[in-house]
Formats: structure tokens, C-alpha cells, sequence
């Protein structure tokens, strides 16, 4: 993706290079403003600080600035605020825009704490939330009811990758006087930026691509000015800003985010076609494929199949001992709950992410037993195909 006269994989290396709260011109790489406070020797500097400087580190810290500058660029948003994790994103946006009586209509297909969120925490304290599938726009429109305040999906869900028509989905909500929030996660500004295809805030768990090093947590929410000016006095009361450290970590990582993740879904797309062709691989998740259900949605969202997104999901026969036979054979791919980062991980949805729900529930959703998620990594793609296919075997012995 560029834009301008430069292109994204450039201008990333320049945004936020420029915090306040140092004297000594431009250094090379991010300086760490590992400091709860700034100190000060007058009330004249007390006062300013109060209005643009920097007084407390949970109001104001020059390395959450420079990664909000980052990620305003990257997501083509006004304003941007970094959060401790992505469900401190989530939460400090939702606390601040409804209020007991509003309702929130939910896309069905939704990262595991979020949906506790919408339909136990807000429910406690009077919101209304209610979850349809994202992918039946006409279910959608019927499900608005006249107290909707928000909408709110990821652009492409887990594990399933099922595909939210965000351009669709803002023109249905603003129809309706609600706002679209979309959660970016799976996808990152590299693949898709909703803000500029009509949604109104998008929120990303930084943990993962936007990270891509798997060594620190936090999550960003991008805007308008106005929303975001909203949004973050609560975020404030909520101590959900992220920490300096982290802060200041991700904004390092997040400099090479369009080589990681240019790779990462170039690998998956590959990987993707790869075990569609395996003979002991069922089906195959991701929206590159032809045979994906979504897969003319996904080329009108993302600007090709290898720029779509590193994650996807397949399915093996449902041979418990087999199925630990092939994990164990994997040279490259290790178990792991989290996504994004540079090494490709798995992960088993029916252990893991969706262990509460009754199976008949799970297989009516197209997961199964036999279901592996895939966060693709940098590695050489002919590498990773070779390796699963030898892993494979064990359900042809
Ligand atoms: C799609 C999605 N959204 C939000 C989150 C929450 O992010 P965090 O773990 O950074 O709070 C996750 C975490 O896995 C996720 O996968």
C-alpha cells in the first residue's frame, strides 16, 4: 500500500521520531521516557504543562505520543490513543460511548473476551447487546433496533476468517445514526484501514502484528479528533493507558510492520494454497482461496490474496493420537494462545479459545476437532509448506 509521494514502508521509519520532553535534537532511535512524572520549578511551567506538556504518566508520556503519531498514520485517523492491551481498547472506548439503555449490535464471529465483554460485563451495568452473523447483511439490518449506538465487528474472524463488508456495514450504521467500531487485529492497517472505508473508530490488539516481536502488550484506538477527545478522559479514569516501556517497544517493532506483515500474508496465501492441496487436509480457511465463501468480498476489501491477512485456519481428519503425532512432528510451528508474531504458531480452537461451547454449537460454525488456526511467520515459505507436509504423513500411516 502507498500513498502520497511516498510509500507506507518508508514514511513508517519517520512518524513519532519527535517526542517533547527531550533537549537534544533527533536522536537515531526511540529514547525511553521510562519516568512516572516530569518534574517542574514554577507554576507558570506547572500551568503549561497542565495544557500541552507532560505532568503524570498514566495522563501523558512522550513515548505513548510517539507510537499514537504512528498508529494515527498507519490507520489514517485523526487522533489515536495507546491502551494497556487490546481489551483495555476495547473497554475504555465502550465505557466512554454508551450508556445504560443504548444498544450494541455485535457481528456473531468475536475474539472470545470481547464477546464477554458485549454480553456479560455491559449487560450488567443496562447496555444491551445482541450478536448476529456479520456476513448476512440483510440479518444485520433487521436486527437494528431504534436505541443501536454502535456497531461492532473485526474485519476478519477467528478461526473461521469470516469476512465483515465494513464499506456496507458503515453505510448500514450510519443510516441508522450508530457508528461502526472494527476491530483491525487479524489484519493491521498494511492489509485494510476501515476508517477510510467509512467505519468511525478502529481499535487494534498491538500485542500481536502491529508488535510482531511477542514481547509486549498493548492496543490503540484511532478516530476522529472529536471521539477520540471523548474517549480518552475515561481511558484516564480507567487506567487503561499503556505503559512507557511498552509504549516505547512496540513503536520500535512497529517500524518494520510493513515488511513483517507484507511477508506474513504472503507466506499465509501461499502456505494456504499449499494444504488446500494436501490429501489429508479437509478444508482450508483463508480468504485468498477460491474456494473461501467470502473470497469475492475479500478481493474487493484488500488490494490481492497475498495482502489479505497472515492468519488462516485448516482442518485434519479427527484422530486424537494422530493429531498429537503431527503437532509434535512440526520443525517450525509451536502451540501458542497468542498471534502475529514473526514465528508461525498454532493453535486448537476446540481446546483452546471455543473449550465452553457445545460442540454441535462449534461444528454448526465449521469448527471441529480436527481445526488448527495459523498465525504465519516470516520463515521461507517453502520451509513452512515442506514442513507441514512431512508432518502431515501421520494421517496417511
Ligand atoms: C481479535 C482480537 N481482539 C482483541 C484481543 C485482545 O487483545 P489483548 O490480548 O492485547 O488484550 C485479541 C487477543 O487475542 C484478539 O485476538
Amino acid at each position: 500500500m502507498s500513498e502520497g509521494n511516498y510509500s507506507l514502508a518508508s514514511e513508517i521509519l519517520y512518524q513519532g521520531h519527535a517526542p517533547k520532553g527531550q533537549d537534544y535534537g533527533s536522536p537515531a532511535a526511540f529514547p525511553l521516557f521510562a519516568t512516572t512524572s516530569f518534574t517542574m520549578n514554577s507554576l507558570t511551567q506547572v500551568r503549561q504543562a497542565y495544557q500541552e506538556g507532560f505532568t503524570y504518566v498514566r495522563t501523558n508520556n512522550p513515548n505513548r505520543e510517539s507510537l499514537e503519531e504512528m498508529v494515527s498514520y498507519l490507520e489514517k485517523g485523526e487522533k489515536s490513543l495507546v491502551c494497556s492491551s487490546g481489551m483495555g481498547a476495547i473497554t475504555s472506548t465502550l465505557l466512554a460511548l454508551v450508556r445504560p439503555g443504548d444498544h450494541i449490535l455485535c457481528n456473531c464471529y468475536l475474539y472470545g473476551e470481547t464477546y464477554d465483554v458485549m454480553t456479560q460485563l455491559l449487560r450488567e451495568f443496562g447496555v444491551e447487546s445482541s450478536l448476529v452473523g456479520f456476513d448476512d447483511l440483510d440479518a444485520v439490518a433487521a436486527a437494528v433496533r431504534p436505541n443501536t449506538k454502535l456497531l461492532y465487528t473485526e474485519v476478519c474472524a477467528n478461526p473461521t476468517m469470516n469476512l465483515a463488508d465494513i464499506p456496507a456495514l458503515a453505510e448500514l450504521a450510519h443510516k441508522n445514526n450508530a457508528l461502526l467500531m472494527v476491530d483491525n487485529t487479524f489484519t493491521t492497517a498494511v492489509s485494510i484501514r476501515p476508517l477510510q472505508m467509512g467505519a468511525d473508530i478502529v481499535i487494534s490488539s498491538m500485542t500481536k502484528f502491529m508488535n510482531g516481536f511477542s514481547n509486549a502488550i498493548g492496543g490503540s484506538i484511532t478516530a476522529c479528533a472529536q471521539l477520540i477527545d471523548t474517549i480518552k478522559p475515561i481511558q484516564k479514569l480507567c487506567g487503561t493507558p499503556g505503559d512507557p516501556f511498552d509504549a516505547w517497544t512496540i513503536a520500535n517493532n512497529l517500524q518494520t510492520v510493513d515488511l513483517r506483515v507484507k511477508k506474513q500474508m504472503k507466506n499465509a496465501a501461499q502456505l494456504a494454497d499449499a494444504l488446500e492441496q494436501n490429501p489429508h487436509v479437509a478444508k482450508v480457511n483463508h480468504p485468498s482461496l477460491k474456494s473461501f465463501p467470502q473470497h469475492e468480498l475479500a478481493l474487493r476489501l484488500f488490494a490481492g490474496p497475498e495482502e489479505m491477512t497472515g492468519m488462516m485456519s485448516f482442518i485434519v481428519p479427527e484422530q486424537p493420537e494422530r493429531i498429537e503425532q503431527f503437532m509434535g512432528r512440526l520443525h517450525f510451528a509451536r502451540y501458542a494462545v497468542t498471534l502475529g508474531g514473526i514465528h508461525t504458531t498454532l493453535n486448537h480452537p476446540v481446546t483452546s479459545s471455543h473449550r465452553h461451547m457445545p460442540d454441535e454449537n462449534r461444528r454448526k460454525m465449521g469448527i471441529t476437532p480436527g481445526m488448527f488456526r495459523l498465525s504465519v511467520g516470516i520463515e521461507d515459505p517453502g520451509d513452512l509448506i515442506r514442513d507441514f507436509y512431512q508432518a502431515l504423513e501421520v494421517f496417511g500411516e
